[in-house]
């Protein structure tokens, strides 16, 4: 199809070129997140460039045709990936049909792309709150992850492991720890809030300097 040779003699163009180095390795999911969201500004474009408003019958039966059309794709598509994006690029031409399938058949019913494409359809995202290749809920929970404490490992992707990378004040598997250093400001099942301003009953040490003080 028209698309295919396109993106296809985009790669062997991008076969010359040499590898990636793999500092800038970024995950699929980022790859397909980015890859929608120049779809959104293909879609954007493409319609600022073609509806000018106050139109013929004919003029707005052939717009509302292109509004669909493989016309209106192609030139979307062209534009998904930098040049330079070999990972975007692979992603393009890899799913290349479920693109098209999602723009023909899918668009009507599953409006939201990145849900439809990254996360149902070529699986490299997750649900945010979820990781991993089964899309299993964070530490915490996938309504607060870590929580709301730290960052899940693999939040949002096919990736990592769901244990928690803690925020400064925070420690501990679930982040409901307070780091050395920060006190407890609150805590129950759910929420831990620590902070660097200590609450003496959590010191013992300084509580005696402190009631000394107020005394
Ligand atoms: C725990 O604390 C948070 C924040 O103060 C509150 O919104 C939540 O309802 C509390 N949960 C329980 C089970 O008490």
């Amino acid at each position: 199809m028209f698309i295919a040779a396109a993106v296809s003699f985009y790669l062997l163009l991008m076969l010359h070129c040499p590898a990636p180095s793999s500092a800038t390795e970024k995950s699929p999911c980022d790859t397909c997140t980015k890859l929608v969201d120049r779809f959104h500004k293909g879609l954007e474009d493409t319609s600022k460039k073609n509806f000018g408003g106050g139109n013929t019958a004919w003029e707005e039966k052939t717009l509302s045709k292109y509004e669909t059309s493989e016309i209106r794709l192609v030139e979307i598509i062209e534009n998904l990936c930098d040049s330079s994006d070999f990972e975007c690029n692979v992603m393009v031409e890899e799913h290349e049909e479920q693109i098209e399938k999602w723009w023909f058949k899918m668009r009507k019913k599953y409006p939201d792309l990145r849900k439809w494409f990254c996360i149902e359809t070529i699986e490299v995202c997750c649900p945010s709150g979820t990781y991993g290749p089964d899309c299993v809920a964070c530490l915490g929970g996938a309504e607060r992850p870590c929580h709301g404490n730290g960052f899940c490992s693999g939040d949002g992707t096919r990736l990592g492991d769901g244990s928690c990378r803690c925020k400064a004040e925070y420690t501990g598997p679930f982040c409901l720890e307070c780091a050395d250093g920060y006190f407890s400001t609150g805590r129950n099942d759910t929420h831990s809030f620590c902070s660097v301003n200590q609450k003496p009953q959590f010191v013992p040490r300084i509580t005696q300097y402190i009631s000394l003080n107020r005394k």
